[in-house]
């Protein structure tokens, strides 16, 4: 592996005066659930701004979240005008390139990233893999690192991206950054970390010819929240499922998707068991979504100069959680220690594991959870504005709830009866 570094041993509070370094400007410090974790800063860190160029940048939620941890956008790369109006306004001074294909070269940078699209990858999408017409975008990427050096390039994308075709896709990404002379590694994370009330497991995959990305993907481990935690009082559904899943979650929404199995962009739906008849079923505003995702509300207000307003569900879905990337910025800019303890090697032909490293001569799977960090949790009725929520709609309870009674799904009775109830309302409204 090149460039081991060992981290100092992060210093807490109370332990300030008897810091070597003494002065409090010379640590830097983040928030890491309740308590205040103070870094030590790697001496040998580089005190310049780190740079970044944002491939398929979408409404870049990698791009804010790193800048968020210190770095600054350099260029962005994106085709789709929706996402190119959120870029253009918050992020008015960053040069905006539209077509990969047509990118000349890249420019000379710290952070390349690349949240290619993973419509042939995804469940909800076409299945048809990493070489599919969408997927299949991410091999100009590797043509342009043909001729850049950047310090490290990242990655992100769906669970299913491991799983998918007998794991074809992470065979192929990982190969190509070692046909490069890339150290990679990848961990599946949980954006519940951040503490945003949103189940949404995605891949964050880091490389680099020149540093070890162990130190900044597996440096951090908080474990899984215990269920515990969760409060009882709102559960996220997608009503387009009922047939062979409901993307159920207990205190948070489902995965919100850029599409659905039916082919549109659609929110999922919160059950709130406590609420008055006709208030119980509801679909979240695209602002709660934002927050969901960790954006500012409003943020992908510019869309509606180019497209319809549902095109917004589309641009939050695909997004990266904003906390998400600000973890990893944070590590990048100062990465950390990696205990190889438990890890173990990884044989031709065996299924991607959650966590793993490698490069051209070895693969290793690593034990980590898909918790780096566990941030103080926000749970779902806090994010999400039941005021501003709209009932969900006669037609949709009812498509719903006739294809779970179809179904051979297990699900809470009272789930099914305040559907039932719904449908109920929404067809003789009271008068109030
Ligand atoms: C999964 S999304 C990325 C989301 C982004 N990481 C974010 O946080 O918003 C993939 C993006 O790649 C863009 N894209 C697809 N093909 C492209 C191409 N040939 N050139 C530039 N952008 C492209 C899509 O329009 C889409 O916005």
């Amino acid at each position: 592996m090149a460039g081991p570094y060992v981290d100092p041993e992060p210093v807490k509070l109370t332990d300030l005066h008897d810091s070597p370094l003494g002065a409090q400007e010379r640590l830097c410090s983040h928030k890491k659930g309740r308590e205040i974790i103070v870094t030590m800063p790697n001496p040998d860190a580089a005190t310049r701004t780190l740079t970044v160029a944002g491939l398929f940048a979408g409404i870049g939620g990698v791009e804010l979240g790193l800048e968020a941890a210190g770095m600054q956008t350099k260029l962005f790369c994106e085709w789709w005008e929706p996402a190119q109006a959120v870029l253009q306004q918050r992020f008015p001074d960053v040069p905006l390139h539209d077509d990969i294909q047509t990118l000349p070269k890249l420019p000379d940078v710290d952070v390349v990233t690349a949240g290619f699209p993973c419509t042939d990858l995804s469940q909800a999408g076409r299945k048809a893999g990493i070489h599919g017409e969408a997927s299949g975008m991410v091999k100009h990427l590797f043509k342009l690192l043909d001729d850049a050096s950047p310090k490290w390039v990242v990655i992100e994308n769906v669970r299913n991206m491991l799983w998918l075709d007998r794991g074809t896709a992470m065979e192929y990404l990982v190969g190509e950054f070692e046909r490069l002379g890339y150290t990679w590694a990848y961990r599946l994370v949980d954006s519940r970390f951040t503490g945003v009330p949103q189940r949404r497991q995605r891949v964050i995959l880091v490389a680099s010819r020149t540093e070890n990305p162990c130190s900044v993907l597996f440096a951090d481990e908080a474990g899984e929240r215990p269920e515990s935690d969760y409060r009882d009082d709102a559960f996220g559904f997608y009503w387009t499922e009922g047939n062979s899943g409901l993307g159920w979650a207990q205190d948070a929404l489902p995965t919100l998707k850029g599409g659905s199995t039916l082919g549109i962009p659609s929110a999922p739906a919160i059950w709130v068991p406590g609420a008055e008849p006709g208030r119980a079923i509801l679909t979240p505003h695209i602002e709660d979504a934002e927050a969901l995702q960790g954006f500012p509300r409003g943020w992908t207000e510019p869309a509606l100069e180019k497209a319809k307003a549902g095109v917004r569900w589309k641009l939050v879905g695909n997004a990266v959680t904003v906390g998400v990337s600000e973890w990893l910025g944070r590590r990048l800019v100062n990465p950390g220690t990696y205990e190889e303890s438990g890890q173990e090697l990884l044989v031709q032909g065996m299924r991607w594991p959650a966590a793993a490293w490698g490069n051209a001569d070895q693969r290793w799977s690593v034990p980590v959870s898909l918790w780096p960090e566990k941030h103080e949790y926000k749970h779902l009725l806090e994010v999400v504005d039941v005021d501003k929520a709209a009932p969900l709609s006669l037609r949709a309870t009812a498509g719903f709830h006739g294809r779970l009674l179809r179904s051979r799904l297990h699900y809470p009775q009272a789930f099914s009866d305040a559907l039932k109830l719904h449908v109920e309302q929404m067809s003789n409204p009271v008068p109030v």
